[in-house]
């Protein structure tokens, strides 16, 4: 198991170049499954998810071509239509080939994906969405069985439906699949994460009909075919916020580039409540600050409120900031597994159910801890960042699906960070 070493105390200075949007890349390679012709994406970046992705989609049929400039996904000739619980287990992600396959083939066969550390994570939305659209399914053995070919031209049907939940790849998964209904589709209650925009954007950009992403209300005209785009993956948003947490937590001053200010509102005003000084241009944003931080209270929400994967961020910068705060996950309902990894480093936290109170300390010590989801393990990262001494992370490959080169870019930043095996 790959470890992270951190030397903390160290005041991060430079520039970083945020890389392309995991939660944007993931449901646009699966969309390659919609074009009859050959697609091409640049600024994808370099995770095990996409690797993950990739893998999964060649399993099916798609030729990937796979260059350090772009990503090509020739789905000419898919011949298989499932997605294994081998699959799935190791990204859950891989539920948002569903939409593209019942669109396009008029059947899937996916596997339920289990549930994870931070929650039990239903796709009942996605299910019950596609019903609405009129498709059959039915789950048997662990996997979703899901067919249109009962259907009128074997086409999923266009139709109204209000998603109990705002969820994410919930909305992604049935825009996708409208996109070539027969008919019109108004998704209710949909997802206004910049990553949704992204998608639609690039299915637009395919030949798909789609208006009002980024708001609740999405309108889907269906088309016939959908054929293969040159489509630019949006910037990070969360990397983009892990690492402006960081130039904040230690004292430095950090320009990120291929970052959006617009994409990050919430976080920067609790950035600036906490007393740092937040600059931008269009694509790039400046942290400064003295490293003296006043806590600040948080509670995640749905974009555009504050992210829930910046929440174990703000939770490390709390342990070290100035007062009492409190941390309010509505979202998932385990997304505290790095509070115990951060009361071995010294941490003030009293978890009462989705509410975190945390009182901060002088100073976090050094300590061997243990990665447990992606976010979690960043929140460790920047603990480790300002804490007396070493902090060794164990089980990182939780956040090598997430965030590229990490030790490089932090390191470039004055940061003291080594792998080790
Ligand atoms: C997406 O997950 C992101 N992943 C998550 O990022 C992110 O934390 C989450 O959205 C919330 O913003 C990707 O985009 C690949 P949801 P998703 O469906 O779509 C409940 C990261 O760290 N729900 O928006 O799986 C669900 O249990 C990851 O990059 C249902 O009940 O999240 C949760 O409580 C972690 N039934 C809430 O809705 C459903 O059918 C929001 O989940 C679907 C969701």
């Amino acid at each position: 198991m790959d470890k992270l070493i951190i030397e903390g105390g160290v005041r991060l200075h430079g520039e970083v170049i945020v890389s392309g949007a995991k939660n944007a890349a993931l449901p646009i390679l699966c969309a390659g499954l919609l074009a009859e012709t050959p697609f091409t994406l640049t600024g994808v970046p370099e995770l095990r998810d996409v690797a993950s992705t990739l893998k999964l989609l060649d399993t099916m049929g798609v030729k990937v071509s796979k260059d350090a400039e772009q990503v090509v996904l020739d789905a000419s000739d898919v011949a298989s239509f499932e997605a294994t619980y081998d699959m799935v287990k190791t990204m859950r992600a891989s539920i948002l080939v569903l939409g593209p396959l019942l669109a396009r083939f008029g059947t899937a066969r996916v596997s339920l994906p289990g549930g994870c550390a931070i929650g039990s994570r239903p796709v009942d939305l996605h299910i019950k969405g596609l019903q609405a659209m009129g498709a059959a399914m039915h789950i048997t053995h662990g996997y979703i069985q899901a067919s249109t070919l009962h259907l009128p031209n074997r086409r999923l049907q266009g139709a109204k439906y209000y998603m109990d939940l705002v969820t994410v790849t919930g909305t992604e998964n049935l825009m996708m699949a409208a996109a070539l209904a027969q008919g019109t589709t108004v998704l209710e209650n949909a997802a206004k994460e910049p990553e949704v925009v992204d998608l639609a954007e690039c299915l637009n950009k395919m030949g798909a009909k789609i208006k009002g992403a980024g708001t609740d209300t999405i309108t889907i005209e269906g088309v016939e075919r959908l054929t293969g785009a040159q489509h630019h993956i949006v910037c990070d948003r969360i990397e983009a916020g892990t690492y402006m947490v960081a130039a904040a937590m230690t004292g430095g001053e950090v320009t990120l580039k291929n970052a959006r200010a617009d994409l990050l509102e919430a976080v920067i005003e609790k950035l600036r409540e906490a007393g740092a000084t937040i600059s931008h241009d269009s694509n790039s944003i400046t942290v400064k600050s003295d490293g003296k931080l006043k806590a600040v209270n948080v509670r995640t929400a749905p974009h555009p409120a504050f992210p829930t994967d910046m929440q174990a961020q703000f939770m490390a910068m709390n342990t070290v900031a100035e007062g009492v705060s409190t941390v309010i996950e509505t979202i998932f309902e385990n997304r505290f597994m790095h509070v115990q990894e951060l009361q071995r480093m010294g941490a003030n936290i009293d978890v009462q159910g989705n509410t975190a109170l945390v009182q901060g300390v002088s100073a976090l010590e050094g300590a061997s801890v243990m990665a447990t989801d992606l976010r979690a393990s960043a929140g460790l990262v920047l603990a480790g960042l300002v804490a007396e001494g070493e902090t060794v992370i164990d089980r990182i490959y939780h956040l090598d699906r997430g965030y590229e080169k990490l030790e490089e870019k932090l390191n470039q930043l004055g940061a003291k960070v080594r792998r080790s095996n």
